[in-house]
């Protein structure tokens, strides 16, 4: 055994364990050399008052610290619960970068232990309400465009090519988008502040064309300006956008990180915030590493107002993918100790013939996005827009395309170009 035997410290019993008191982490294992029995005790060591041999300094009064596994077996392939005491961890000034580094951190490393995956994490209420939580969520962001009553899905759009356009290039495709009826504009995930397309030049060219569509429509359509930077930068960067009209900004969440979400939210920007994902599959894909259940639950605690977390149909992900996401985006819509909900996001490679589909698996609280779909229509930006805005109609009417297409011919020519393109994932 690499870890020296240490009794029954850090075993319980399930009925042993206060669910108020403790955070409870769910790990699936796998290990050539050890069972999950063994494997969740090294765990249970390692992230809490341990290490591989007995010290002479683990002195009695901290042993009310031990993480306890409690659910395990005797095969090598299964399913491990450990709770670690509430008091192993700070909140308030570690936030979650401490959180992370106990339930996610050097477990993933150990020695025979094949594969580790963070499933799941139950929090007690006394620490989720510790967090800001969103400060928007979907009620908010509907009144903000203005979907309260009539509560079909919005309808986003990447800004495409995702990188190369100038400023005054990039607002011209915004005001076509919102033209056409949209209710979002987003960046992609890796346009920041290159040369070509600086930050504050992009919003203010950008929101000048949006408001010009509100006096035009009467409609606001958010425009989510990505501000994934290093912390000071970032500060400075969502300072200036809210002096300059900005109505939404955008947070890479795992390159950036979940704190610089909880800095704007807990801040007094007080404007919505889109979380895009990007780097999650390194995460999420697979057996080891951490899911996107727990990913979407930190979203929640630190304050995303809408995160992206998959679609039934388009680029990214598998078939196989489809219950978590169901499963995710009924979380982020549920009431979880009164923080308020998050717009769960699908977006990557959708286009208007595969938004039924995705709306009949992931509700009509959802936010649907497409670029090349917008962008690519045989009559440009515009028409795009609106055949996407026609398709979610339709969809959300119970209306089929073809049907809805008849008197819609945007949607028509969309359908027409695109047929089945990924309507299906393997
Ligand atoms: C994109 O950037 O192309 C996608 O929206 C990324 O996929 P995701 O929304 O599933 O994270
Ligand atoms: C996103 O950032 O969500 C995407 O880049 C989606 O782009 P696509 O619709 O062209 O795949
Ligand atoms: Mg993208």
């Amino acid at each position: 055994m690499t870890f020296e035997d240490r009794g029954n410290l850090f075993y319980a019993k399930e009925e042993e364990i206060d669910v108020d008191e403790n955070i409870i982490a769910v790990y699936y294992i796998k290990s050539s050399k050890f069972s999950t029995k063994i494997a969740a005790e090294q765990i249970a060591i390692e992230e809490s008052i341990g290490t591989w041999t007995k010290i002479t300094t683990e002195l009695d009064y901290v042993r009310r610290l031990a993480a306890k596994a409690f659910k395990y077996s005797n095969s090598n392939e299964g399913i491990v619960k450990i709770a670690y005491p509430l008091e192993l961890f700070d909140p308030e000034v570690g936030g979650i970068p401490n959180l992370l580094s106990i339930v996610a951190g050097n477990l993933f490393g150990l020695a025979g232990l094949d594969t580790v995956k963070l499933m799941d994490l139950e929090l007690p209420k006394k620490f989720i309400q510790l967090f800001p939580g969103p400060q928007y969520g979907i009620d908010k962001i509907r009144k903000l465009v203005g979907t309260s009553t009539h509560r079909r899905p919005h309808v986003g759009t990447i800004i495409k090519p995702k990188v190369g356009l100038t400023p005054k290039d990039t607002a011209k495709v915004a005001y076509e988008a919102a033209s056409g009826g949209l209710d979002l504009i987003k960046d992609d995930e890796t346009l920041t502040s290159q040369t070509f397309c600086p930050f504050e030049d992009r919003l203010t060219a950008v929101m000048e064309k949006l408001d010009l569509v509100k006096e035009e429509t009467g409609k606001t359509v958010l425009y989510a300006i990505n501000i994934s930077a290093t912390y000071d930068k970032l500060l400075e960067l969502a300072d200036f956008a809210k002096d300059n009209g900005a109505n939404c900004l955008m947070i890479d969440i795992l390159t950036t990180g979940f704190s610089a979400v909880q800095i704007l939210a807990q801040d007094s920007i007080k404007l919505p915030i889109h979380i895009h994902r990007t780097m999650h599959g390194a995460l999420t894909e697979g057996l080891h590493g951490v899911s996107m259940m727990v990913i979407a639950k930190l979203t929640r605690l630190c304050g995303g107002d809408q995160l992206h977390t998959g679609t039934a149909a388009g680029k990214m992900g598998l078939a196989k993918d489809i219950p978590e996401i169901q499963k995710i985006n009924e979380f982020l819509r549920s009431d979880w100790y009164g923080l308020k909900t998050i717009f769960p996001v699908a977006s990557g490679g959708v286009h208007p013939g595969i938004v039924p589909i995705n709306i009949e698996y992931l509700g009509t609280d959802l936010v649907i996005q497409a670029g090349g779909g917008v962008h690519g229509h045989p009559n440009g930006t515009r028409a795009g827009a609106k055949a996407m805005i026609q398709a979610a109609e339709a969809a959300f009417q119970n209306i089929s395309l073809e049907l809805y297409a008849q008197t819609h011919p945007e949607l028509a020519l969309a359908l027409d170009k695109w047929k089945d393109k990924y309507a299906k994932k393997d």
